[in-house]
């Protein structure tokens, strides 16, 4: 559908319903903005949607699409288009070095394998890590892994990065720093966090509460509208709303 293909990320009446559960129902986002943020508690949802958009997990009903490509049909051009960093590095490491790491995705959109080690070298050389290069990953600290999953990410030019938590377990410098690197990228983000402070800045706040749209716009307003219902929450001695 032509509407659809105007939108850099689109996803429309997006259920899903792994056995009968709940887990998403009727999410509908066109967005063209270039920092958008994602927020909502615990078990709200935020996972689930990062894994439809990336294509990793299939909605039941509705479909998403990136740059036009639905991702579910059309996975070459997903694989190029999306690229998403988990709150966990070791979720998504799976070579021994960086550099097999970072060739990796590369070498799965089809670069020749010197093609993908020119672009491991372009990678490391802009972050000033050409000596990682053999670097054995397990010896790095989880914010240099994090880093590494960010440049392997990179290397594969998407249009969109999709970034869940990604800040979980790294200490202050290390968020600032990548923080930094994150705010410096010319591509579009969408930044899953529980933390208004993340996305404060950004163009658009998505607000997503028991797998459904809670509110959607400008962060000024729905970020006031999400602390205010949070501290509600959070005053009162009910532990009912802890999911799961
Ligand atoms: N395949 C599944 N089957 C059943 N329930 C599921 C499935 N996948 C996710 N859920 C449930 O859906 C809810 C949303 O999970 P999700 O991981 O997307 O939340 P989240 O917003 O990322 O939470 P957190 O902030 O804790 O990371 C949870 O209650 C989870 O248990
Ligand atoms: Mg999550």
């Amino acid at each position: 559908m032509a509407l659809n293909q105007t939108y850099l990320i689109s996803l429309e009446a997006v259920h899903y319903v792994p056995d009968g559960v709940d887990v998403l129902t009727d999410i509908t986002l066109r967005a063209d903005e270039r920092r958008i943020g994602i927020i909502g508690r615990n078990g709200s949802g935020k996972t689930t949607l990062a894994r439809i958009m990336a294509g990793l997990i299939e909605a039941t009903e509705g479909r998403a699409r990136i740059a036009g490509a639905d991702v579910v049909n059309d996975r070459k051009a997903v694989l190029r288009h999306v690229g998403i960093l988990f709150q966990n590095p070791d979720h998504q490491i799976i070579f021994p070095t960086v550099e097999e790491e970072i060739a990796f995705g590369l070498t799965q959109l089809g670069l020749s394998k010197k093609d993908a080690a020119k672009g491991v070298a372009a990678v490391l050389a802009r972050f000033g890590k050409g000596h990682w290069s053999d670097a054995a990953i397990h010896q790095l600290s989880q914010g240099q892994r994090q880093l590494v999953c960010l440049m392997s990410v990179l290397a594969m030019q998407p249009k969109v990065i999709i970034l869940d938590e990604p800040f979980a377990g790294l200490d202050i410098p290390t968020t600032m720093h990548l923080r930094r690197v994150l705010d410096g990228l010319d591509v579009t983000l969408v930044h899953i966090t529980h933390d208004p402070e993340m996305v404060r800045e950004y163009d658009r706040v998505v607000w997503l509460e028991r797998g459904r749209v809670e509110d959607d716009g400008h962060p000024a307003g729905v970020l006031t509208r999400f602390e205010a219902r949070m501290k509600q929450i959070g005053d009162g001695d009910d532990l009912s709303h802890i999911s799961g």
